[in-house]
């Protein structure tokens, strides 16, 4: 459906968020403002006792100082209470007093035909679950006990019966009033290609009823019990209900176990995700029988920011999490990451669960390794490397893997974690001099000519990830921790525009001397920015003449980093047109500097990295010559 336009800012504006989040939390009233609308309370979206959740009833959002996690109202709604989308604006719609817009005709019977279709799944549901307690199915009860499963179980995952027949259920299903059509597209029985009648989709298998998120039934899988059947798991097709790639097995029940405190666990199959809520691990979910796609991802880091992976231990597992790694690695982020659980060979989490116990599955939970760590067993395990282009071809696949992640501090920390695992593997002389955290301001190579070497900890803005934002919070804040450098540099202060509102009034109180809540609180944010590695090496800077220059480069960064950007957007309108004849002459220099830029963030391998004094030194050669100026026509 879609909304007029309007509508979602009016939603937003008649509710205040206090109001929809109060209903989650707790506020912390000594620490929160009311009458201002500022609102204070423990994280509901992470453990902990500490007020850092913050909320602020005038700009209708939310952010976390712990977690990070952030939203308006519908974010809130939809990563609290699960809710999709349209459901979270109905319920705000609803909280606001504004009427839902009337759906146009056509989408309306999409709803109608979709919602009988409901109707089907769920009949079909009913029958195949009492199908389970007649004469005919103890052989099918007689598996289930073997497979450890009792009534409780079956009742709460609406485990039933298809019987050996082929035409059962569908002649059930009509009796009940259901057209031959509905059945057909909600993929219980199937047209044979030669036509004639139609007949059961499942036909003597255990069935295991697959809900969404809101759990109304969209489909099946039926397991069979014959050892010699032709598939072992028999799926339902893909119909208008059900979009293998775009949803999960047990998602509803696990979100709910989920917000309560359980992690989420992404096993391969619908067994496992039951063995593991028998065994108390009640936030199991499971792909529809494919490997796992980019949208379940999605609608996993909705539920959970960290979900464990805990695929089979045999080579098809396997293969399924180096997949995974492909397919995460441009999506990961803060509040997006994986964990994954390596099984004992050849098992699944049912086996090791049966064969071992649940305190077995609970200590491989807890030892669940990040993605990072997969990323470099894959490239490592198994291999020697004992020659500088081995060395190097492992470096570039890493480079490869890692430039594509596309949060700039996660891909900053991958960096960072892969160089010390690889410091790890190639021993101490792979270690760059300024890159071991202890950079020393002051020694012999610290400054060359007018170029500031910066201390160790701030080095890790640079290369490419010195995006204009970073080097506008590493302004800001070394600003902050070194009053007394303002002035030098409080024209060039004022041409920074924050973008983010709290770090505007830090700079509005900065430059003017003042103390707002906000600024304190973009202070705050960027001191807890472990990221910016900035403070204690500024902190140990006596010398003002040094941390003043460690300033101005920081802006000189910044602003070149601005003057690229801008040009580049502009070279881009400009090809719309005609070309002009600098045009090419200065996107190439504007690659080449980012390029080079780019360097010595991964080129780390082997120190002929001849410092970062020559690369700051070219850039500031670069910049000097002002390349993104048009060059004089000849
Ligand atoms: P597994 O064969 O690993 O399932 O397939 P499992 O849970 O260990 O099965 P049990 O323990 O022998 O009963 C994992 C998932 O892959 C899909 C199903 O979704 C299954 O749950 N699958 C497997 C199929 O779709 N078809 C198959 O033939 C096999
Ligand atoms: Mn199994």
């Amino acid at each position: 459906m879609s909304l007029p336009p309007g509508f979602l800012d009016e939603l937003r504006n008649r509710v205040p968020i206090s109001r929809v989040i109060g209903r989650k939390v707790v506020w912390d009233l000594r620490k929160s403002n009311q009458a201002r609308g500022d609102w204070w309370a423990p994280c509901p979206f992470h453990q902990e006792k500490s007020a850092s959740f913050h909320c602020d009833d005038q700009k209708g959002f939310y952010y976390c100082f712990g977690c990070q996690a952030k939203g308006d109202a519908l974010t809130f709604l939809r990563n609290a209470d699960g809710l999709e989308f349209m459901e979270a604006v109905k319920v705000l719609a609803a909280e606001a007093g504004m009427a839902m817009p009337e759906p146009d005709p056509r989408a309306r019977e999409r709803s109608d035909r979709r919602s009988q279709l409901f109707e089907v799944t769920e009949a079909a549901c009913r029958w195949f679950r009492l199908q389970l307690q007649t004469g005919a199915a103890s052989e099918a009860r007689d598996y289930l006990q073997r497979r450890g499963l009792d009534e409780e179980t079956e009742r709460q995952f609406d485990i039933g019966y298809a019987p050996d027949s082929r035409h059962a259920l569908g002649m059930a299903l009509r009796e009940k009033g259901f057209d031959e059509s509905q059945i057909i597209e909600a993929g219980l029985v199937a047209k044979p290609e030669g036509g004639g009648q139609v007949y059961d989709r499942f036909r003597g298998r255990i069935i295991f009823p697959i809900r969404d998120g809101q759990g109304r039934c969209i489909g099946f899988g039926g397991r069979a019990m014959d050892p010699n059947a032709r598939a072992k798991y028999l799926n339902s097709p893909e119909t208008p209900l059900f979009d293998k790639g775009r949803n999960l097995y047990n998602l509803a029940s696990a979100r709910s176990a989920v917000s309560k405190g359980q992690p989420l666990i992404v096993a391969e199959g619908y067994m496992d995700v039951i063995a593991l809520a028998r065994a108390g691990f009640a936030g199991a979910v499971a792909p529809l029988g494919t490997a796992i796609t980019e949208s379940q991802l999605q609608l996993m880091w909705r539920i959970s920011p960290e979900p464990i992976i805990a695929l089979d231990g045999d080579a098809a597992g396997q293969r399924a999490a180096q997949r995974l790694i492909d397919l995460a690695l441009p999506m990961t982020g803060a509040r997006q990451a994986l964990r994954f659980v390596i099984l004992p060979a050849g098992k699944d989490p049912d086996d090791l669960i049966k064969s071992s116990g649940a305190g077995a599955m609970r200590a491989l939970l807890d030892g669940a390794k990040p993605l990072v760590d997969l990323l470099w067993a894959r490239e490592t395990e198994g291999q020697v490397f004992d020659s500088p282009e081995r060395k190097a071809a492992l470096d570039r696949r890493l480079q490869d893997a890692i430039s594509k992640i596309p949060d700039e501090l996660t891909r900053q920390h991958y960096s960072e974690e892969i160089r010390s695992k690889r410091r790890e593997l190639f021993g101490n002389n792979w270690q760059r001099r300024g890159f071991d955290g202890k950079g020393r301001p002051g020694s012999r190579k610290a400054q060359r000519g007018n170029v500031v070497r910066l201390p160790a900890g701030v080095t890790r803005l640079d290369g490419p990830n010195a995006g204009p934002s970073l080097l506008e919070g590493a302004s800001l804040l070394l600003c902050a921790l070194r009053p007394d450098l303002v002035a030098r540099v409080e024209t060039r202060l004022e041409r920074l525009v924050p973008q983010d509102p709290d770090r505007a009034a830090l700079l509005h109180d900065l430059l003017t001397g003042g103390q707002s809540p906000a600024g304190a609180r973009a202070l705050e944010t960027l001191r807890a920015d472990a990221h910016l590695g900035l403070t204690p090496a500024v902190i140990r800077e006596q010398d003002q003449e040094n941390a003043a220059a460690i300033l101005v480069n920081l802006l000189d960064r910044l602003e070149a980093e601005r003057a690229a950007g801008t040009e580049l957007a502009r070279a881009e309108t400009e090809i719309q047109g005609e070309v002009d004849e600098g045009l090419t002459w200065r996107m190439q220099q504007i690659a080449r500097a980012r390029h080079q830029a780019e360097r010595p963030e991964m080129e780390d391998s082997g120190d002929m990295n001849e410092d970062r004094d020559a690369l700051s030194a070219q850039l500031q050669a670069w910049l000097s010559k002002e390349i993104w100026r048009k060059p004089p026509r000849r």
